[in-house]
């Protein structure tokens, strides 16, 4: 078995080989992810309302990402990680750089951080030191106090026209990588097509190259609101390694998500 790698992510990306990843937080559940054919986990910062049981994503630490993607990285050796840079710890490119070098050196692949050109600079900065850097355009958690809830963007022509530039700017800053959160399909389609780089979507439609799922709504197990694109595998498989298999084969086949689970 070989690691998995940005350029094999690229190539499935020229192969229109649609890809799934989860989010992952601790040594067992990513090991059996990579067991059952996910190459891609996220230590997201959603940890702080799956895991520590918080109403948002704002009070996780660098420290608490660090630990998770030592936990992961153990159980998923060759898994490409993303590790997300969370809320307040990249408001300056020589922030984001301290930030990612800890993440970095717990095991990531690569750091995610939130939010459109503002960030060129900093993506810019990363990927000359060799940090590989994830952007994050539509729904973007750390931002739900400017947001007023997590809501769908970019759907009126001058949003999604925004969403379109951020997106081209942050490619072209270095980042090599693209999550698309809770957006209208058309709108994933027109990045996906638009970007080189590998976009991974989550209420995104089944038009981008990848998807993402938190692992606990995937599994059935989120107390509370569920969004109109998780689906529940587990209850449709029936066991947790069967339902991981079903989420890859699902998204591979484009099967998942389908119309029910996206925005029009
Ligand atoms: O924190 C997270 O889990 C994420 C995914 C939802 C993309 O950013």
């Amino acid at each position: 078995m070989k690691a998995t790698t940005l350029s094999q992510l690229r190539q499935w990306k020229q192969d229109n080989h649609k890809f799934a990843t989860l989010t992952a937080y601790d040594s067992s559940f990513a090991q059996l992810f990579a067991e059952q054919g996910v190459n891609v986990m996220l230590v997201g910062d959603s940890l702080g309302m799956v895991m520590q049981g918080n109403d948002s994503t704002l009070p996780v630490t660098i420290e608490e990402i660090a630990y998770h993607t030592r936990c992961v990285r153990r159980g998923a050796p060759l898994a490409l990680l993303l590790a997300d840079l969370p809320f307040m710890t990249y408001a300056t490119p020589e922030q984001a750089f301290a930030s990612a070098a800890v993440l970095m050196r717990a095991g990531a692949n690569m750091v995610k951080l939130e939010g459109g050109s503002w960030l060129c600079d900093t993506v810019r900065m990363l990927t000359e030191r060799a940090v590989p850097v994830c952007g994050h355009l539509g729904l973007t958690p750390q931002s739900v106090n400017i947001f007023g809830g997590y809501k769908v963007q970019g759907r009126d022509e001058v949003a999604a026209n925004l969403l379109v530039n951020d997106a081209l700017a942050l490619e072209e800053a270095g980042a090599q990588l693209l999550v698309l959160e809770c957006v209208p399909v058309d709108l994933a389609r027109r990045v996906t097509e638009e970007l080189s780089i590998p976009v991974i979507g989550i209420g995104a439609g089944n038009v981008t190259d990848g998807q993402i799922l938190v692992m606990q709504d995937a599994l059935g197990i989120t107390s509370g609101h569920t969004a109109k694109f998780v689906k529940d595998f587990l209850s449709e498989a029936g066991d947790i390694r069967s339902a991981v298999r079903l989420y890859v084969d699902q998204v591979a086949q484009g099967i998942y998500p389908g119309e029910e689970h996206s925005f029009k």
